[in-house]
């Protein structure tokens, strides 16, 4: 079917762009090089973001991961977050302005949800500020739930945050995908 065909419909051919772009994605671990690009999506992504030193000191502990989404060998979205017993904490995520809305966020979420077992770590959870309402929309299409507003949390604003988390439930195995590799040890 080409572009003058009668058949054509554009909206079709940005969806099936998206959905390659999509699958180009890789995921991998976060390496001392990614800093820089990383910071610039910070800087981008946040009115008052991380610097370097916030990053490493996170990274340092021992139950903090770091990992990246590349789009053709461009960092387009990191995701920094906790391991603790019975769950994982995001501290801080994003995704490059010009790479939004084409499911990286989506999937790097997923990936997530795929460490999950129902022995185990069994729950996601995040803070969001009360103005981030894209970040809200975002996670509640993920399956996520604000479950506590944290009164003035924040040290900069005296906004409160929303407490949200994703739960693995018996009859739920992730918000899209099966969860492929429930019950593995990785990060
Ligand atoms: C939140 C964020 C990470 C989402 O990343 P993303 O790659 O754009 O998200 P996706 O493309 O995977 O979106 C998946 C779904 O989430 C929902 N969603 C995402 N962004 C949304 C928005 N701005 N408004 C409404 N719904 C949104 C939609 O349902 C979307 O599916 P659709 O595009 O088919 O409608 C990104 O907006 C971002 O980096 N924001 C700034 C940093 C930030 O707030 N981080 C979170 C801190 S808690």
């Amino acid at each position: 079917m080409g572009k003058n065909s009668p058949e054509f419909d554009p909206r079709q051919e940005d969806a099936q762009d998206l959905s390659l772009e999509a699958s180009r994605i890789q995921i991998r671990w976060l390496i001392r090089r990614d800093m820089d690009e990383i910071l610039k999506i910070e800087r981008q992504s946040f009115n008052r973001p991380w610097n370097e030193a916030a990053f490493l000191s996170a990274l340092r502990q021992r139950n903090c991961i770091g990992t990246v989404a590349e789009l053709d060998h461009k960092i387009v979205g990191f995701m920094i977050y906790e391991l603790h017993k019975s769950m994982l904490r995001i501290l801080n995520f994003a995704v490059a302005p010009d790479a939004r809305r084409m499911g990286v966020g989506k999937q790097m979420t997923q990936r997530l949800v795929d460490k999950l077992s129902q022995q185990r770590r069994n729950e996601i959870v995040l803070e969001v500020r009360e103005t981030n309402v894209d970040a809200q929309l975002f996670f509640a299409s993920a399956g996520f739930r604000a479950v506590t507003v944290l009164r003035q949390h924040y040290d900069d604003t005296c906004e409160d945050a929303y407490y949200m988390r994703f739960r693995l439930t018996a009859d739920s195995s992730g918000f899209v995908f099966p969860n492929r590799i429930a019950g593995l040890d990785a990060a």
